[in-house]
């Protein structure tokens, strides 16, 4: 959507992941999706760094409201966990320079049967607004291909016609894919929303994240051409913070996330994220990857039973040849011998590239597009270098070294 929002893949935080419907407060924090929560996750986003790396959304997802909607008919938050409104939550959040989100689906219920919006399209979109929404998830559960087709387009016409910019995230293609069985037509898909989730709900699991994972690697060359400034695929959230994750678990959902310029989406309990995944969020050189202003997905390779994702940057400034991420992923639980030539993979700098460890900062070494490059990648881990042409380079190794033979 060409609405000059979402220029870079949005980052920040969603409630569902984690906290899911989140009306049993009295089973504890971890059940409860209240008014308190969102607005500790705007102070740590303000206090701890996240903001600093980029991290800005912050957003309600599913049973924020009252069963039922008010006497005019509009949408009204849950008065007992949210008993000063959402605009107290969205002023909260501005005046940290923060960005605020909610939910909706274009059902006449939201996916856990709460008021949805599909007969109120004008209202909601006007409520909203005036709460100063900066941000709408629209789901779109419970309703057939036709009304999929055709409402996520009308509700984008009323947010638009609110004159408030909103990024418009939509889940149109995953109904129409895995509830109706037919193919989404994603250049409509692209016209009409700034982002899209097109694979099932993330769960709590290593299991549900190398599935994401490998289903994105192999939807590649389908959603690559969709995918850039304004309108981006949407892979679900990140796990961090729920203590499912090992380090190089972590590192393999963030690294693919980044190379693929996807959204980045915490839900967790911001206290629970340990201090190694604090270190990946806000590895400066990781997201700056994944904001990079050209947002190309990386194209993945399989090199010796890993994969080789490589993603094209815009040039820097008096650089003739782009430089390049490369990350390679090891999805085994054995250590792998990879070797590969830059020039295989049309990196054809005259004067070769310098090989940089983002994660540790470190430069590797100089190589030219003919250089034969060995990495050994243990089993389950992910190195992501940066290639750039030669001059200076920031780059991403980590596990395992990277040798270069001539
Ligand atoms: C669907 C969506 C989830 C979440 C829930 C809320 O399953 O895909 O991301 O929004 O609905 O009910
Ligand atoms: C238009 C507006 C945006 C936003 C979207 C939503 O493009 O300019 O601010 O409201 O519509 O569809």
């Amino acid at each position: 959507l060409e609405n000059g929002l979402a220029r870079t893949p949005p980052m920040g935080w969603m409630s569902w992941g984690y906290y899911r419907c989140g009306v049993k407060c009295e089973e504890g924090e971890h059940k409860c999706l209240n008014e308190q929560l969102i607005l500790s996750v705007a102070d740590s986003f303000y206090n701890e760094g996240y903001q600093e790396a980029g991290f800005e959304y912050i957003i309600i997802d599913d049973c924020w409201s009252e069963k039922k909607r008010d006497r005019n008919g509009r949408l009204v938050a849950n008065k007992k966990r949210f008993p000063h409104g959402m605009k107290y939550l969205a002023d909260y959040i501005h005046a940290r320079g923060l960005k605020f989100g909610m939910y909706t689906n274009v059902a006449n219920t939201t996916c856990m049967r709460y008021p949805g919006s599909l007969s109120h399209m004008e209202l909601d979109a006007k409520t909203f607004a005036e709460w100063g929404v900066d941000y709408l998830k629209v789901d779109g559960c419970y309703v057939s291909e036709e009304i999929l087709n055709t409402a996520y387009i009308q509700l984008g016409r009323y947010l638009n016609k609110t004159g408030r910019p909103m990024v418009y995230s939509c889940s149109w293609p995953y109904y129409i894919q895995y509830i109706h069985q037919q193919m989404p037509d994603y250049e409509e898909v692209a016209r009409y929303c700034n982002m899209w989730r097109n694979y099932h709900d993330v769960q709590t699991s290593w299991d549900s994240i190398a599935d994401i994972v490998r289903h994105y690697r192999g939807e590649y060359a389908l959603l690559a051409p969709y995918h850039g400034p304004g309108h981006w695929n949407d892979p679900d959230m990140l796990i961090f913070g729920t203590g499912v994750l090992t380090h190089s678990q972590s590192r393999i959902q963030l690294t693919v996330f980044v190379m693929m310029s996807a959204p980045l989406l915490l839900s967790c309990d911001m206290k629970k994220i340990t201090p190694y995944e604090k270190s990946l969020l806000q590895n400066l050189d990781l997201m700056a990857i994944a904001q990079d202003p050209l947002g190309i997905m990386a194209e993945p390779y399989g090199v010796t039973g890993c994969t080789l994702w490589i993603k094209p940057h815009l040039p820097r400034k008096g650089d003739q040849f782009p430089s390049y991420s490369l990350a390679i992923m090891n999805l085994d639980a054995d250590s792998s011998d990879v070797s590969f030539r830059l020039s295989t993979y049309n990196l054809n700098a005259t004067d070769g590239y310098t090989i940089l460890d983002v994660f540790s900062g470190e430069f590797i070494r100089n190589v030219t597009y003919n250089d034969k490059i060995e990495v050994t990648v243990p089993g389950l881990a992910m190195t992501v270098e940066k290639c750039e042409p030669l001059r200076i380079v920031d780059h991403i190794n980590t596990y395992g070294k990277c040798l270069v033979d001539k």
